[in-house]
């Protein structure tokens, strides 16, 4: 199968680098030449605990090129430039009938009507990961990649044949479920760790913090109408689980990046008021996130 994985960030190196062990002929889509450059001259590399292994896909700027051969495309980019990549896919992958969206939140779903052509399907990316440079990734935490179908996506893929012992693929029908109880995780767990600059366990180790997260999960569980119980036993799973990771979003405040906050807490907000629900906790990390990012 002839699979395209667009970003070149630690997920989409992620993909790209399992998904080529597996002997499929895997293109990965980047924007920058030096990037392009580090994985042509020395591979693409993916440490696991004490193993390492080396692969070598094709590496293509997106900005260049147009490809009507592939059977799968895998978009691993932040939420918010779904928005600025979406003409390039309608316009690049032309024959392409599968494309997996693995951004976290909801924000991106907005565009997704544009792609009426093809069978998307959603994703929710279980693993942990850090890239250390452009061609180097550490795989810190096995997990799984949760897979279901969004609108009309039935192409026909079999995803968990694609499987691997250390980067499985779980197949499930109902897509707002699989996303919003990630959503919420995403919530409680992004916006905290980043504005206390701790790891993810670290929460579960100080009464006042397990307070506002508590406080957290309720809007957020209220907002995606799930029920909080089993929604905050699965919370507590993830910070147990990825107890030294630091969040995404810490790392993207300690690198000085844009952070994904419009798309996990901005969402919250954005539902609470149709819904005509009071989220304070949720608006108070929302503002204190965009004031980081400034
Ligand atoms: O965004 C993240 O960092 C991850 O989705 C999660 C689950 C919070 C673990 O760090």
């Amino acid at each position: 199968m002839k699979i395209g994985v667009i970003g070149g960030g630690s997920i989409g190196l992620l993909f790209t680098a399992y998904l080529a062990e597996s002997a499929h002929e895997v293109t990965l889509f980047v924007r920058r030449e030096a990037q392009q450059q580090a994985i042509h001259t020395m591979g693409l590399t993916v440490k696991a605990g004490s193993s390492a292994y080396t692969c070598q896909p094709k590496v293509c700027l997106l900005s260049e090129t147009g490809r009507n051969d592939i059977d799968v495309l895998i978009v691993a980019v932040k939420s918010y430039d779904v928005e600025h990549i979406m003409p390039e896919i309608i316009e690049k992958f032309k024959n392409t009938r599968s494309i997996l969206f693995v951004q976290n939140g909801m924000q991106h779903l907005r565009f997704l009507p544009h792609f009426k052509m093809h069978s998307i399907y959603m994703g929710v990316v279980e693993h942990g990961a850090m890239k250390e440079s452009d061609h180097l990734i550490n795989h810190t935490g096995v997990g799984r990649t949760k897979i279901a179908p969004y609108l009309d996506g039935h192409s026909g893929i079999n995803w968990e044949k694609l499987s691997k012992e250390k980067f499985p693929f779980f197949y499930q029908n109902d897509w707002y479920a699989m996303l919003s109880e990630k959503l919420h995780i995403n919530a409680v767990i992004n916006p905290l760790t980043a504005i206390l600059r701790v790891p993810n366990g670290a929460l579960l180790t100080n009464p006042h913090w397990l307070d506002l997260m508590e406080q957290l999960s309720e809007e957020a569980c209220k907002v995606l109408n799930i029920k909080y119980h089993e929604a905050w036993k699965d919370l507590v799973a993830v910070c147990e689980n990825t107890s030294l990771n630091k969040s995404s979003m810490l790392r993207d405040i300690e690198n000085k990046r844009r952070t994904e906050i419009e798309a996990i807490n901005g969402f919250i907000l954005n539902s609470a008021k149709g819904k005509n629900i009071e989220v304070p906790n949720n608006r108070f990390v929302y503002q204190i996130i965009k004031g980081m990012e400034e």
